[in-house]
């Protein structure tokens, strides 16, 4: 068993987090409007566990990812590997968490420059983080267009020349190339055809047996939730309202 899952404290805790919209009417002069969005969220993912975050849609799940990745602002804590993410820490330590917390999404192929190569967009994120020489970054690339179930003649094609599913294989291809400790799929199989979303499922699954990788998947799909998680939290209206294991097929 990799040391990963001998890892007594989570990957991510979250505690007593609230977080609200700030909005104006009619301009800068306007009254300003506070929105509660989340109120007093706890919340602790395992080292090596999947956790299935569901909720009906508008009940605050893609909110909290935001504030997970620090593009919001929030109250509360939140400890991303033991390291506390802080609004206005150094410039270092934020590049610290941005790697360990990568994020795959609902349309995955607008989040690909439609002009660029796969092989291109696989390696943008280790050139911007200064990994490795570009031999290695194409080696690295072609090492997980085989993991994410592609094969590296992938990576001289277009986006358009891929199926959703294979779009979405990239994404998290790309995602983990960073290797990060936590990927959070928000809805990432909510436009996927049913048997497709179903390999993407497979494809998580795999990835957290062979690389022990911590997964926080939101979807509102709970049949979804309850097939791929070891544990899953149902959101109601910003909060919580349950927490259990899933309770399998019927
Ligand atoms: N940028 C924003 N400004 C103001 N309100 C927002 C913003 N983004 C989302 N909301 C509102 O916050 C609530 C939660 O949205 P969201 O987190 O996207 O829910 P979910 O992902 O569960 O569908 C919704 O009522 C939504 O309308
Ligand atoms: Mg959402």
């Amino acid at each position: 068993m990799p040391e990963f899952f001998s890892r007594a404290s989570p990957i991510l805790s979250i505690q007593d987090l609230s977080c609200s919209y700030v909005s104006r009417s009619f301009g800068l002069l306007g009254k300003r409007e506070i929105k509660p969005v989340l109120s007093h969220i706890n919340m602790d993912i395992a080292f090596g566990g999947i956790f299935g975050l569901t909720g009906e849609s508008g009940c605050g799940k893609s909110t909290l990812a935001r504030c997970i990745l620090g593009l919001i602002d929030y109250e509360g804590e939140i400890v991303i590997d033991g390291q506390k993410r802080e609004e206005r820490g150094p410039l270092s330590h934020r590049l610290q968490l941005a790697r360990k917390v990568q994020m795959v999404f609902q349309d995955s192929g607008a989040s690909l420059n439609p002009a660029k190569r796969i092989g291109w967009l696989m390696e943008e994120a280790l050139r911007i983080h200064r990994i490795g020489s570009p031999p290695e970054r194409e080696r690295k690339t072609d090492d997980m267009l085989v993991r994410v179930g592609l094969d590296p003649s992938y990576k001289k094609r277009r986006v358009n020349e891929l199926s959703s599913g294979q779009k979405q294989r990239v994404c998290v291809g790309r995602a983990l190339l960073l290797e990060p400790k936590l990927l959070i799929a928000d809805e990432a199989i909510s436009s996927l055809d049913v048997s497709v979303g179903a390999q993407i499922l497979n494809l998580f699954r795999e990835l957290h047996n062979d690389l022990g990788l911590s997964i926080l998947f939101i979807s509102h799909n709970t049949d979804a939730a309850e097939y791929l998680c070891d544990s899953i939290a149902v959101m109601e209206d910003g909060r919580i309202a349950a927490y259990g294991a899933p309770t399998g097929p019927a």
